[in-house]
């Protein structure tokens, strides 16, 4: 057998920024694995000759970012159901030569607010956003059984859209979905920031006065617009999504190795 180190990266555009090799690097490390793990920009319209171009290069696994996480489903030869009901892949596994998809990102999220004591069977939930954050996680939230979603998103006919395509995989698990604004706001057990708000404009994606015992940014950052918004409003219980980042970083560990790392340690030395 070789000593060579098996070739993992993360790929999107930008990247410079990305933490995933130092959670990925932090894991193998517990388990005393040789990896090799980059991170590498992809310029848009190149995603799929460069993902052949590493495949011929001896990758195995690499996990997918903004923007190409659409095109990554499309690639792939075979998906996970989720991924297939998300329509969005966050980890991609070689074998053969063949392109094996998943989405970790509901995974993570879910685990990170288990992680908090956060509980959503029977409560009310709240999730802004519409593009592809928001629909990579429904799945999962969905699975958790909440008593009711509510959806709301800066452009309301794509939270109807997105309504309309969970509403069997709602239906079989029994919670309801409804689309805000209402006249009243209820209030929510969890309030979930998936837009993208705040990125560049330093805005809030919330502008009217809502209630939330626990607000969730899955942007990650000390403070985040929603998060100072939160506290504003009065929430006794905020995160950001610094914790989604490196649940969802372990459960694509997992699909790789086998292997569930320990989490606390790295989120420690990334707060
Ligand atoms: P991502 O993959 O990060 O979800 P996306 O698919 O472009 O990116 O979706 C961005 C989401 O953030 C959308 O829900 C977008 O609202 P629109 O559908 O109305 O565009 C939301 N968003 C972006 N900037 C926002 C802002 N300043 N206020 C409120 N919502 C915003």
């Amino acid at each position: 057998m070789s000593n060579t180190p098996k070739k993992y990266a993360v790929v999107g555009n930008p990247i410079s920024h990305s933490l995933s090799p130092k959670i990925h690097q932090s894991f193998a490390d517990q388990f005393n694995l040789k990896i090799q793990y980059g991170k590498i920009e992809i310029k848009p319209l190149e995603f799929s000759r460069v993902i052949k171009e590493l495949i011929d290069e001896g990758y195995i696994g690499l996990n997918v970012t903004l923007p190409f996480k659409v095109e990554a489903f499309k690639i792939c030869d075979h998906l996970s159901q989720r991924a297939k009901y998300s329509k969005s892949v966050n980890t991609l596994t070689i074998r053969g030569n063949k392109i094996y998809g998943d989405t970790t990102d509901g995974p993570g999220l879910v685990k990170d607010l288990i992680n908090r004591d956060v509980i959503l069977r029977d409560k009310v939930l709240l999730l802004i956003g519409a593009g592809g954050a928001a629909q990579a996680v429904m799945y999962d939230l969905i699975q958790k059984k909440p008593t009711i979603i509510y959806l709301t998103n800066r452009t309301l006919s794509k939270s109807c859209d997105m309504a309309k395509y969970w509403q069997s995989h709602a239906d079989e698990n029994k919670v309801k979905l409804e689309i805000l604004p209402p006249k009243e706001f209820p209030n929510f057990n969890l309030i979930i920031n998936a837009t993208s708000a705040g990125l560049i404009d330093n805005s809030s994606p919330v502008s009217s006065l809502i209630q939330g015992d626990h607000w969730y940014d899955m942007m990650y950052g000390k403070s985040t617009p929603f998060l100072n918004q939160s506290f504003e409003q009065g929430a006794s219980k905020a995160s950001g999504g610094l914790g989604m980042l490196i649940e969802q970083a372990a459960a694509s560990f997992f699909i790789w190795h086998k292997l569930k790392p320990e989490t606390k340690l790295i989120y420690k030395e990334l707060t």
